[in-house]
């Protein structure tokens, strides 16, 4: 049996104002990790409501059932949600979703539990796949890539200068030995970046953290999502990102601007262009209060952007 672990959900409050949840509508939470949000938004529902709870985690999704699969509102099931729409689809409900919430990233039960690879704090096998039944692991790549791919990921996904001197590193250290484990990638990355840049941050949190965004791929899962997403929504629907990396953000900016705004050329040359905003951006970026950010700190590098489907309210 899995320990009872907990996630405190971010920006809780503001992502379910932010939602608008009438008592009858379709939700999705598409990032359910142990349901904080889910249970807000079951609390807000009405007995006639209805919520969608997925996750590509399948311990996420083995929780989500214990905890909510009696309640005849609520349908789960394990789903990447960049592959969210077939799902909507097949329930014959494109077009009719009230509001989609994604809190992406890495949930806190995935951190703490060593077996899963994701944590240079503790030692196991360095995996990092939110869904194990799926791709390959870290360890697995690390063995085959080639040095310039390790340095070019590492640089992007987690904006980390000493990239190249690291994958270096890695690919001196698996001429040695297959690296499969998450504490001797975190002593070879330690040994390869200058210990006069120490910082306050451990040396491998920016590797770690570029490997598990690739391995996942989860800008690409984010940016599916943003263009399906719309679709399903049905017209005063609301699309609630909550975020913490600013790669991520920047993508959640850039597809609600897109889609709420014609490009910028045609808003400086004054000719008539064809375009149709299918979104209304709804407030800016929101961040947690400081008491928030005090009492958690996975809520300091928390952004939330909203946006509503445009078209005529459900009565
Ligand atoms: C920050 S946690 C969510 C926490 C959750 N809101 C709660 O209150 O407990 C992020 C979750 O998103 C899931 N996730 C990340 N990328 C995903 C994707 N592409 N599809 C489905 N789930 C994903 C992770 O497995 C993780 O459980």
């Amino acid at each position: 049996m899995e320990k009872d672990y907990k996630h405190v959900p971010v920006l809780h409050r503001p992502a379910l104002d932010a939602l608008r949840i009438r008592t009858g509508g379709v939700y999705i939470d598409g990032t359910y990790g142990r349901g904080g949000h889910s249970r807000g938004m079951l609390e807000r529902l009405g007995e006639d409501g209805r919520l969608m709870l997925t996750d590509r985690d399948p311990q996420a999704v083995a929780d989500a059932r214990a905890r909510f699969g009696a309640d005849g509102r609520v349908t789960i099931r394990q789903v990447n949600f960049a592959e969210l729409g077939a799902w909507v689809n097949e329930l014959g409900l494109g077009g009719k979703i009230d509001g989609l919430l994604l809190d992406i990233g890495v949930s806190s039960p995935q951190l703490d539990d060593a077996g899963r690879g994701f944590s240079f704090m503790a030692d196991g096998p360095l995996d990092m796949r939110m869904d194990p039944g799926s791709g390959e692991p870290v360890s697995a790549w690390l063995a085959r890539a080639d040095e310039a791919d390790i340095a070019r990921v590492i640089r992007e996904y987690g904006e980390e200068r000493f990239a190249r001197r690291i994958a270096r590193a890695i690919v001196r250290a698996r001429q040695e030995s297959t690296i499969g484990r998450t504490a001797e990638l975190a002593a070879i990355v330690g040994a390869a970046v200058p210990s006069a840049q120490a910082s306050s941050i451990h040396p491998a949190t920016r590797t770690f953290q570029a490997l598990r965004i690739f391995i996942n791929d989860e800008l690409g899962a984010l940016r599916q999502v943003l263009e399906d997403g719309i679709d399903f929504l049905a017209p005063g629907g609301r699309f609630v990102v909550i975020s913490f990396h600013s790669l991520e953000d920047r993508l959640v900016k850039r597809a609600f601007a897109a889609a709420a705004r014609p490009p910028a050329a045609s808003r400086r040359i004054p000719v008539a262009v064809d375009f149709k905003p299918r979104l209304k951006l709804v407030g800016g970026l929101v961040r947690a209060d400081e008491e928030e950010q005090a009492e958690n700190p996975r809520a300091r590098s928390a952004r939330m952007r909203v946006a509503e489907k445009i078209g005529a309210v459900a009565a």
